[in-house]
């Protein structure tokens, strides 16, 4: 039985939209560690999940016209949905835990009462801001200019019953934690953490953990009305995808603690604090690890649907392949720290360090195999350890330093050490210039052969090394350069002559085709523009004007249906379009309009429209304007849209509207 057991997990995502290169991103990482812990011998159990009760759930479902099953189903199990990206991402995990799933939502009950008989969980009262007509709780911070986020009215105070967690009761044992442990990393998180939620002023404060104005999550058995907090539901995943308090698995002995939790730097407050004290509060080992990755942003500016900036992961796999995308997000970012996606950066890696670096010293090695040999080496030949000494020394101490990079979950770090093997590499075939000794094969044909056999060796522990990252390539190049199942070990990445004396290769396709930089940015620049026109409301009605206007006063002003007489452009005005118009006083009447941009004058001859005729006459460049005429406006896809007012042209000029 294997004794190595590692257990990571992700977080579980909130299935209301469709995942972006954000959520793609925590999820690459934990896929390459766990990819990387197989490597390495381990029992690997990998989680992720979806997150699917609270509030924001029920308002979508709502909004589009379904139940909140039906609408987390659409968004996970539907094709293009969650479980659809993680197969196209090649995401190796070894369970899927769905929040609404049975097993789960009787789990958390048995752990709901469990706290509540234990004294941790109590009841109270929580109180916040009452929205009558929406009948809505909202918190001080969600609301609008002190208004209803919903409906824009105003709230009023209110007590809602609620049962709440003592996290006081454990601050300090949490302080403790995370003060005189390694629990979370990177270190930088941990001051932020004590100092704003535990030493701050008051102290940590007890949680609220149940909800009764909204009806979409775990209901508190034993108290009807209330369902259970999103984080109390969601963090307790963990453990019951193991099977804690419940028989649909049975791992928990062999995977708790977590030897990982990862997640994004915002969530690092639930999983810091309150995590431990639940566990602390039923009694449960503390996971081994949480580490709190920072964020990607794009072109400087938070990823948001409303601002249509949002990167979807499937366009980029689609156009890419899915090994360059899992590369570009491990290599180009610190994990711990936020990182800046654009994407220039994204073409430059592939291009930089997948084509020029990693694609040309496969495609250089095996084609000068062939080349040279046709693609088998002399079967005596395994390199040549004397004159090589220093790119032999750099590859046999690779994995070391990979690993200690790979231990601390620094990805970037880890596959900068392999690069500059690659690197160095390429300059070795510079330096040793195989085409020279190719032309004197009598001579030099051994030491040719050393050189291609050492250059093989070298893309082999590469190729190993590479692998959590970048699978379905990796397992091109073996297959490229002969290299068998023994030779893709984690073990015979740290030793030198693997690959057999004699050794086939065949070259195959080019592994990461170049990308043209100025033609692919420009065809993301239009995708990415639609996306924008996408996201904006397809149709924004003006706010409606709230102050009562008293009936006396509308019925001053005076609307006659009017005809147009004649229509022209004002001169040096790229605006204003002058209508002569019969107006029924048998005198013509001139109205200057600013709409030049919507209409041709030549269309609007003979129509009959409707205008305001009491105002008092404007000057407008030099011409006057007696009147105005009457359209509706409104904004659509981010642009204006105006109609002019047309009546039935059966309405005589002159009459009134009213
Ligand atoms: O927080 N860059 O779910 P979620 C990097 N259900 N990471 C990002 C990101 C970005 N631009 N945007 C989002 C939840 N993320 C809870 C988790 S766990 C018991 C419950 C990350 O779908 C974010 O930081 O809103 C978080 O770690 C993860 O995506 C899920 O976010």
């Amino acid at each position: 039985m294997n004794d190595k057991k590692y257990y990571i997990t992700t977080p579980i995502y909130y299935p209301s939209g469709r995942l972006h290169i954000g959520h793609a991103y925590c999820t690459v990482a934990t896929d390459a560690m766990a990819r990387y812990k197989r490597l390495c011998g381990y029992d690997v159990m990998f989680l992720t999940g979806t997150d699917e009760h609270g509030q924001k759930i029920e308002d979508k479902a709502r909004e589009a016209g379904v139940t909140p099953q039906e609408f987390v189903d659409n968004i996970v199990a539907a094709p293009g949905g969650v479980l659809d990206l993680w197969k196209l991402m090649n995401i190796s995990y070894d369970r899927f835990i769905r929040t609404t799933d049975d097993y789960h939502v009787s789990a958390i009950q048995k752990i709901f009462k469990q706290m509540y008989d234990n004294g941790d969980i109590y009841k109270g009262s929580y109180k916040g801001k009452y929205c009558k007509p929406c009948e809505s709780f909202w918190t001080e911070s969600q609301l609008v200019d002190g208004k209803c986020p919903d409906c824009g009215r105003e709230v009023m105070d209110a007590e809602e019953e609620a049962y709440f967690f003592r996290a006081s009761k454990y601050a300090g044992r949490v302080r403790d934690l995370l003060l005189n442990t390694d629990f979370l990393e990177p270190k930088s998180r941990v001051h932020e953490m004590v100092n704003n939620f535990i030493d701050c002023e008051g102290g940590l404060q007890d949680l609220c953990v149940s909800r009764t104005s909204f009806t979409w999550g775990v209901p508190v058995d034993f108290d009807p009305g209330h369902v259970v907090y999103v984080w109390l539901d969601a963090l307790f995943n963990y453990m019951t995808a193991l099977g804690y308090q419940n028989d649909k698995y049975n791992d928990l002995e062999q995977f708790w603690p977590a030897d990982a939790h990862f997640v994004g730097k915002e969530i690092v407050r639930f999983h810091a604090i309150y995590w431990p004290a639940f566990l602390m509060s039923m009694g449960l080992p503390l996971p081994k690890k949480l580490y709190g990755h920072g964020w990607l942003n794009f072109n400087g500016d938070k990823m948001s649907k409303s601002k249509g900036n949002v990167v979807d992961p499937h366009l980029l796999s689609q156009r890419y392949g899915v090994d360059a995308l899992r590369f570009f997000l491990l290599r180009s970012f610190p994990f711990g720290s936020d990182g800046n996606f654009t994407n220039e950066l994204l073409i430059q890696t592939i291009n930089n360090d997948l084509a020029n670096d990693l694609g040309n010293l496969v495609s250089r090695t095996t084609a000068m195999a062939e080349k040279y040999f046709g693609g088998t080496l002399p079967g005596d030949c395994r390199g040549d350890e004397a004159q090589d000494g220093e790119l032999l020394a750099l590859v046999k101490g690779l994995r070391d330093r990979y690993e200690g990079q790979m231990e601390k979950f620094q990805f970037q770090n880890g596959l900068e050490e392999i690069f500059k093997v690659i690197q160095r590499a390429n300059k070795y075939i510079d330096e040793t210039a195989p085409w020279v000794l190719a032309r004197d094969m009598e001579a030099s044909g051994p030491r040719l052969a050393a050189v291609l056999y050492n250059l093989l060796e070298t893309v082999r522990v590469c190729a190993v090394l590479l692998t959590p990252f970048m699978p379905e390539s990796c397992g091109k190049i073996f297959a490229q350069i002969g290299a068998e199942e023994s030779a893709r070990t984690w073990d015979s990445a740290a030793r030198w002559g693997v690959l057999p004396a004699g050794v086939s290769v065949s070259k195959g396709d080019s592994l990461f085709p170049r990308i043209d930089m100025a033609k692919e940015l420009s065809e993301l620049d239009a995708i990415m523009e639609e996306a924008k026109k996408a996201a904006l409301p397809a149709l924004e009605v003006e706010p409606f004007v709230e102050e009562p206007v008293d009936f006396d006063t509308f019925c001053k002003s005076d609307f006659r249906a009017v005809k147009v007489k004649a229509c022209e452009n004002v001169k040096k005005s790229a605006k204003l379009l002058r209508f002569t118009l019969d107006d029924g006083t048998g005198a013509d009447r001139q109205i200057l309009s600013g709409i030049a941009m919507y209409y041709k004058p030549e269309e609007l001859v003979g129509k009959t429209l409707v205008a305001i005729v009491n105002l008092p006459p404007r000057k407008m460049m030099g011409l006057d304007s007696c009147g105005m005429l009457i359209s509706a406006v409104h904004t659509e896809k981010g642009e204006e849209r105006l109609h002019l007012l047309m009546v039935d042209d059966a309405i005589p000029a002159g009459a009134k509207l009213c």
